[in-house]
């Protein structure tokens, strides 16, 4: 695989974004590193966005002001990012249930969905205190069955499927990079 290939082809004019989307833990965040690091991509995290904007963490948005108000920074994030470029964009986990924001997304993005198995998951996510949607329920069958429940809406949403069990970031991210060379 050529590094500096690929690079030109990034910067191709009309190359769309990436938008990585998925359940907690499915390498999301680690991915979007690995695409900066490996092709240059400029990183947006909507997580880290709205962390930024607000000024306090995403468990105290959540416990303060509830679900749906963090699902309204979710939505007026993804609009604030539109017009980016060369960029990839890591979804929080619960954003593409909002079928509106899959449909901005669309718009300059091609949407690379990341999956893992529950037991997967569940290795990732464990240690982690910052995911209210797990407060209570850090174990396998919870994480089933949230993400049955999800699945419609982020295979609904998906131009590209990439599994990340068992693979490096390095792997996965020439898998996405492929995939959306074919797909574009
Ligand atoms: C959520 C996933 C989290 C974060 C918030 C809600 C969800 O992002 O947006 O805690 O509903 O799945 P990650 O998928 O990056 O953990």
């Amino acid at each position: 695989m050529s590094m500096a290939g690929d690079h030109i082809e990034l910067n191709k004019e009309g190359m769309k974004n990436i938008a990585l989307i998925g359940f907690m833990g499915a390498g999301k965040t680690t991915v979007s590193h690995g695409l900066k690091a490996l092709y240059g991509f400029t990183e947006i995290d909507t997580d880290q966005e709205i962390v930024r904007q607000e000024g306090r963490p995403i468990t105290e948005i959540f416990a303060t002001d509830g679900e749906s108000y963090f699902r309204q920074l979710e939505h007026d994030t993804v609009l604030r990012f539109q017009d980016v470029h060369a960029a990839v964009i890591s979804c929080g986990g619960g954003l593409v249930m909002n079928p509106e924001n899959v449909v901005n997304l669309r718009k300059s993005c091609v949407i690379v969905f990341l999956t893992a198995t529950p037991e997967t998951t569940l290795l990732r996510v464990k240690d982690s205190a910052d995911r209210p949607i797990l407060n209570g329920h850090m174990d396998v069958e919870y994480i089933r069955m949230l993400q049955e429940k999800r699945r419609p809406a982020y295979e609904a949403a998906a131009d590209i499927r990439v599994a990340t069990d068992g693979k490096d970031v390095g792997a996965i991210c020439c898998e996405i990079m492929q995939k959306v060379k074919n797909f574009s």
